[in-house]
């Protein structure tokens, strides 16, 4: 390299890593529920030099052991359940993944925090509001790190929603038009945890819903929700029709397939939400936010996952001009990790280093407020106060 070049690259985006990892500091790690989820996990653990796996768990007999072999990973021990892994104290854990299906995130993620666990748990935090506040106070009471599962937060065009928001372009922000939604997307392709009340607990609304949820809320700095008027369905579900191959399944179904919802957050804002895993209809809306100086328009995606589905408009006045910014999607580099890898990586960091949860509980209770809040609303037919129960 040239003395030109060299002076002409200091004005070039920084390209280093700040990734160093202390391979001295090694971090024993277990897996609740060795499902679907589990594999982002594991394969993501498999990457980090810190990480000794160590143990898992499942509930149906064999699938740990299954799980483990697939992956080529060795001298693990697999039991039962959660309880039985967690009691044995002879693994020395440090940190686990709860990957169970939503009506388990509560009960081992308490488990783990009273034994002194660090636990990444996956999205949604919880079903209801109560279980949110219990796993809370372990967190509280443990001074171990939990943080949630919304790999999204580490997509830079979702943090750059985050940026325009706080820079203040937009104003004061009054309104938020978020959702999205799937054509015909119910979850089923891994069999029915998702779609059963016993196990999914929620639906469409806690599944895809809490990451639109997460993606407004975290942009304005998660206000406290004080009301809600929520409404849920289930027409595609039940209907046999929907699963050619598994009839039976429409019998299974006990979750919402759509949400609706008007929330009042604090400071204000008007929150207008919707959610499908099927509807007639392609997307409910792109993602609005809407401030006194500016309003910002969020491409929805097809197959809505959570993600900007293309570049990003800002809507203001320029010397009295009406004019559109666009904000370019922003490519991740060649080699850059993937979003699971963050959700991990960050994770891991912050147990070995003391630091705050990278997505901390403090935000997605609220989170998981709107979403039981949803669905107490619809049940009564009205609206309803939010209320979080002081921890
Ligand atoms: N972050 C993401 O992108 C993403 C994607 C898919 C699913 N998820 C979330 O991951 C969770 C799991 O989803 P999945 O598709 O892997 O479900 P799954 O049904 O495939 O797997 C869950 C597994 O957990 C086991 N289990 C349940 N309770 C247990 C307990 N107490 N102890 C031990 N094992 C237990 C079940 O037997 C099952 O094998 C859900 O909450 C879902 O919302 C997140």
């Amino acid at each position: 390299m040239g003395k030109d070049d060299a002076i002409l690259n200091q004005f070039k985006e920084d390209q280093s890593s700040d990734s160093h990892v202390d391979t001295g500091k090694r971090m024993r790690v277990g897996i609740i529920g060795t499902g679907w989820i589990a594999d982002a996990h594991i394969k993501s653990y498999l990457k980090m030099p810190d990480v000794d796996i160590v143990a898992g768990a499942d509930l149906i007999p064999g699938k740990a052991e299954k799980f483990f072999e697939k992956w080529g990973v060795e001298n693990v021990k697999c039991y039962k359940n959660h309880k039985e892994m967690l009691d044995d104290s002879s693994l020395k854990l440090d940190a686990v993944s709860v990957c169970t299906y939503n009506c388990q995130h509560a009960e081992p993620t308490i488990y783990a925090l009273n034994k002194g666990v660090h636990v990444l748990l996956e999205k949604p935090m919880c079903v209801t509001t109560q279980e949110a506040v219990d796993i809370v106070r372990a967190e509280k009471a443990s001074g171990k790190v939990l943080s949630i599962g919304f790999q999204p937060r580490f997509d830079a065009n979702m943090k750059k929603i985050k940026e325009i928001v706080q820079s203040g372009v937009l104003g004061k922000v009054y309104y938020i038009q978020t959702g999205g939604g799937r054509r015909r997307g119910i979850p089923t392709p891994f069999g029915t945890t998702f779609i059963e009340k016993e196990t999914g607990g929620i639906g469409a609304l806690g599944d895809i819903g809490c990451y639109s949820l997460d993606m407004v809320l975290n942009a304005v700095g998660y206000p406290r929700p004080l009301t809600v008027s929520g409404y849920k369905s289930d027409f595609f579900g039940v209907r046999e029709s929907y699963y050619p191959k598994h009839p039976e399944y429409a019998k299974k179904f006990g979750v919402d397939d759509f949400a609706a919802a008007f929330v009042r957050l604090e400071g204000d804002i008007i929150l207008d939400f919707r959610i499908a895993w099927a509807m007639n209809m392609d997307t409910p809306g792109d993602t609005i936010i809407l401030g006194t100086e500016g309003g910002l328009r969020i491409p929805s995606t097809e197959c809505w996952n959570g993600t900007v589905g293309g570049p990003m408009k800002i809507y203001h006045e320029v010397a009295g001009m009406q004019v559109e910014t666009e904000i370019p999607i922003i490519k991740p580099k060649d080699n850059a990790p993937s979003l699971f890898d963050m959700k991990i990586r960050s994770f891991l960091d912050a147990c070995k280093n003391g630091t705050p949860a990278p997505v901390p509980s403090s935000q997605i209770i609220y989170n998981q407020a709107i979403i039981d809040g949803i669905t107490k609303s619809s049940e009564l037919g009205k609206e309803i106060q939010i209320e979080i129960p002081q921890i």
